[in-house]
C-alpha cells in the first residue's frame, strides 16, 4: 500500500517537471480567471469607446496580431521600439499598414491599474483582435490565453516572416502558412480580414502602372476599375489610403470575397486566390452569401477557428518570456 502510495506521489512530479522541460503548457480559455478575472471586459469596455471613436481603428488592430503571430510567433515583438543601433520590427517596410499602437498603450495601462504585472501584451492583442472584429459586427469567440512576451524585436524578422502583397497566393502559403503549421484553408480565411480597413497605393500602384515591369496594368485586375484606382492613386503616392472593401470597411462581413470574385483585390496575394481551384471555390461560395445578402455563418466559423490557430503560433508560455510592465520595452533587469 505504502509503496503504491509512494509511486503515485512520485508520478506526478516526474510527470509535471517532464511537462515544463519539453512540453510547455497550453493556451486556454479563462487563463486569468483567478489573477485578472476582470481582463475581458476591461477591454471590450476599452475597445468599445475607441472604436466608437474612432471606427478606422478596427482594420490596423486586426492586422497587429497577424503582424505580430507571423514574425517570431504571437509573443508582442511588434510593439517594442528599437533600441539604439537595434532597429525593431515597428520600424520595418510592412509596418507601414500598422496603426493603433496608443490603443494598446492606453488598454494596458487599464490592466496595470487592475492587475499589475499580469496580462501580457502578447494577450492583450489576441483579446483586442477579437474585439475589433465583434464591434464591427464580425463573429465571436473565446480566445486562449496564457501567451507570454519576448524580449526581442529585429527588423528584418518582419520583412522574411510576413507574406508580401505582391506574392502570389501559393508563394504565400508555401513560404509563409505552412511553415506557421497554417494551411490553404486558413490562409483564404484569413485574407478576408481584409473585408476591414485600408492599403497605401504604395503597396499595390505596380498593379496599376507597371505590372511586372511592362507599363501596363494587371491583367487580372478589373479592367473597369483600374482607371477609378488611377484617379485616387496616381503613380508614386506613397501616402493616399483605399478602402479594401469599398463601401464596407468598417464592418466585418463576407463582401471582401465579392471584391475578390470581381477581380478587384488590391493585392496580388489575395486576387492570386483565384488561380487555387480550393481557395476559388471558398471565394465564390462567400461571394454568393454576401451577394444574397446573407449572414455569412461559414465564414465566420472559420475565421474564429483560423484566428485561435494562428493565435497560438510559436507562442512563449508558462516561465519562458515575460509579462511586460510596458509593452513597448522588455522590463529592466530587476523586475
Ligand atoms: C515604421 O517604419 C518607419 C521607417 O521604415 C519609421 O520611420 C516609423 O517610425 C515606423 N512606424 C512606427 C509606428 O514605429
Ligand atoms: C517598371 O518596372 C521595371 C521592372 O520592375 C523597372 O525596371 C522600370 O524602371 C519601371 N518603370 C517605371 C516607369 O516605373
Amino acid at each position: 500500500m505504502a509503496y503504491i502510495l509512494l509511486s503515485g506521489f512520485v508520478l506526478p512530479l516526474v510527470l509535471q517537471s517532464s511537462l515544463v522541460l519539453c512540453n510547455p503548457p497550453e493556451l486556454k480559455v479563462g487563463f486569468y480567471q483567478y489573477t485578472c478575472p476582470y481582463v475581458e471586459v476591461i477591454i471590450r469596455d476599452e475597445m468599445t469607446k475607441i472604436i466608437s471613436h474612432v471606427p478606422s481603428l478596427a482594420g490596423p488592430l486586426l492586422r497587429m496580431h497577424f503582424h505580430d503571430c507571423f514574425v517570431n510567433g504571437c509573443d508582442a515583438s511588434i510593439l517594442l521600439d528599437s533600441l539604439p543601433g537595434l532597429p525593431s520590427e515597428k520600424e520595418s517596410i510592412p509596418n507601414l499598414s500598422l496603426r493603433g499602437f496608443g490603443t494598446i498603450d492606453l488598454v494596458k495601462a487599464k490592466l496595470e491599474q487592475a492587475c499589475p504585472g499580469v496580462v501580457s501584451c502578447a494577450d492583450i492583442l489576441a483579446l483586442v483582435a477579437r474585439d475589433v472584429v465583434l464591434l464591427t459586427h464580425g463573429p465571436f469567440w473565446d480566445v486562449p490565453t496564457g501567451r507570454r512576451d519576448g524580449m526581442r524585436s529585429v527588423k528584418d524578422d518582419a520583412l522574411n516572416n510576413l507574406p508580401p502583397p505582391f506574392f502570389d497566393a501559393t508563394r504565400n502559403l508555401f513560404q509563409f502558412f505552412i511553415p506557421k503549421g497554417l494551411d490553404a484553408k486558413d490562409q483564404v480565411v484569413l485574407l478576408g480580414g481584409h473585408t476591414l480597413g485600408t492599403s497605401h497605393c504604395s503597396s499595390f500602384s505596380d498593379r496599376l502602372y507597371n505590372f511586372s515591369g511592362t507599363l501596363m496594368p494587371d491583367p487580372s485586375l478589373d479592367r473597369q476599375y483600374v482607371p477609378r484606382l488611377k484617379t485616387k492613386c496616381a503613380q508614386g503616392d506613397t501616402r493616399t489610403l483605399v478602402e479594401m472593401d469599398p463601401g464596407s470597411f468598417r464592418t466585418f462581413d463576407a463582401s471582401y470575397y465579392r471584391v475578390i470574385a470581381k477581380g478587384r483585390a488590391l493585392f496580388t496575394s489575395d486576387e492570386t486566390l483565384m488561380l487555387d481551384p480550393f481557395a476559388r471555390d471558398y471565394v465564390l461560395r462567400q461571394a454568393g452569401v454576401a451577394a444574397a445578402g446573407g449572414y455569412p455563418a461559414e465564414f465566420f466559423a472559420d475565421f474564429a477557428a483560423s484566428m485561435v490557430k494562428m493565435g497560438s503560433v510559436q507562442v512563449l508560455t508558462g516561465a519562458r518570456g515575460q509579462v511586460r510592465r510596458r509593452c513597448a520595452a522588455v522590463n529592466p533587469m530587476y523586475m
